[in-house]
């Protein structure tokens, strides 16, 4: 579970990341290094790929500040979740040390091309004991080679440069790619400018239904968007995932009093992401509810418009999405986008989303809905077709 000064400290780590040593250093002043680390440490393995390294080996890695030190020892190797060990310095093959604010930087800063230079690492420490190093000769194929894979894997977790959402799809096991769905291409296409944002992301849907824990892709979310804090909605209980920069909530999609309440809680949200029921009446009740609680400049997301035309879902048959579908409601946004345009009758008090939606980008199943102020002006009603030939508007 995570407390609200744990969220705070996040938050303050976040903002810390773009602005000066001073301020970095006001807030280890506040906290203390012991608190900062521990937090820090725990990101640096949310974002460790999985070890390579098929021996296991011991690393440590030292977070300094003012002459103070916090050290953790990981013991790491292929198929195990990386594990906090006591640092019993004699077993540890590699250190990696970096400052307070340096990792600050690398976790919560802007995303820049891999670097060298803001940290210091030591492969194989020269034993105290003289006695020792007929062993660490003996060791020098396999755990020296293991040191270096495993000092890599932790070096990709100090990073706030995220893998694409392909890679990390496959990563945390969600099907948005290569299972059935082919989502994450357009995902990036249309996420790619907010992976450095400090992004608010809502995904209603967290997976698993009642019997599994789910979480993959709110996983995926928080790796790909480093500055940004993401929240699931699920029908069942799945508030086990809720870990720092993640809260898992538990509501209904169809329910809008709920949804009002968590939004104005949890909102406003820079990125709506439905992949929950898919029944076509809940999909339109969450984009009716939940739409107005998008920041101007912000997506709403819906998956799985298939069910437009599954009965089971409440779809049409024949071949035509209904009104009352999912992909009625789209094809109703793109009459939205288009109201200067109407005309008998041409529209005097536009609806909210008239008035807000600025883009629809329907591809098979899948649609990113754009929120902005919608205000670009038509050609005035008294221009009648020869005008608009006069000016040279076909
Ligand atoms: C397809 S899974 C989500 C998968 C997940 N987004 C991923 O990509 O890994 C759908 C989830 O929606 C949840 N769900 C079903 N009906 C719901 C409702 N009315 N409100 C909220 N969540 C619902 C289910 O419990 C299930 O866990």
């Amino acid at each position: 579970m995570v407390d609200t000064a744990q969220n705070a400290l996040i938050r303050r780590l976040i903002r810390a990341g773009t602005s000066t040593d001073d301020e970095i250093d006001a807030l280890l002043k506040d906290v203390g290094l012991a608190e900062v680390a521990r937090v820090l440490i725990e990101e640096v393995l949310f974002r460790c790929p999985e070890p390579a390294n098929t021996a296991p080996v011991h690393v440590a890695l030292d977070v300094t500040h003012s002459g103070e030190r916090y050290t953790v020892a990981l013991r790491m190797v292929r198929d195990e979740p990386i594990a906090m060990v006591e640092d019993d310095s004699a077993r540890v093959r590699s250190r990696v040390a970096f400052t307070a604010a340096g990792l600050v930087r690398r976790l919560f800063g802007p995303a820049d091309t891999p670097r060298t230079g803001d940290f210091e690492n030591t492969f194989v420490p020269t034993p105290d004991d003289p006695g020792q190093v007929s062993e660490l000769l003996a060791e020098m194929n396999t755990v020296l080679r293991a040191a270096a894979q495993a000092t890599a894997t932790l070096m990709a977790g100090c990073t706030s440069r995220s893998p694409d959402l392909g890679e990390l799809s496959i990563r945390y096991g969600s099907d948005k790619w290569a299972s059935f769905h082919w989502y994450t291409a357009h995902y990036e296409r249309h996420f790619a400018p907010y992976r450095d944002r400090q992004v608010r992301v809502l995904e209603i849907g967290i997976g698993g239904f009642d019997d599994d824990l789910g979480g993959s892709s709110l996983k995926m979310w928080k790796r790909y968007f480093p500055r940004g804090t993401v929240f699931g909605l699920d029908l069942y209980d799945k508030t086990a995932l809720t870990e720092p920069r993640l809260t898992a909530l538990v509501g209904d999609q169809n329910d809008p009093e709920y949804l009002t309440v968590m939004a104005r809680e949890h909102g406003p949200f820079d990125l709506v992401i439905d992949d929950g029921s898919h029944m076509n009446e809940h999909v339109r009740t969450s984009f009716r509810t939940l739409f107005p609680y998008v920041r101007p400049g912000g997506l709403y997301v819906i998956e799985d418009l298939q069910t437009a035309y599954f009965p089971d879902f409440g779809g049409s048959t024949g071949g035509v999405a209904g009104p009352d579908t999912s992909l009625g409601l789209v094809k109703g946004l793109i009459d939205d986008l288009h109201h200067r345009e109407h005309r008998e009758p041409s529209v005097t008090r536009p609806t909210p989303t008239q008035s807000t939606v600025t883009g629809v980008h329907a591809y098979h199943n899948i649609v990113f809905v754009e929120k902005g102020t919608n205000g670009e002006d038509t050609l005035p009603g008294w221009m009648d077709a020869d005008v608009w030939t006069a000016l040279g508007a076909k």
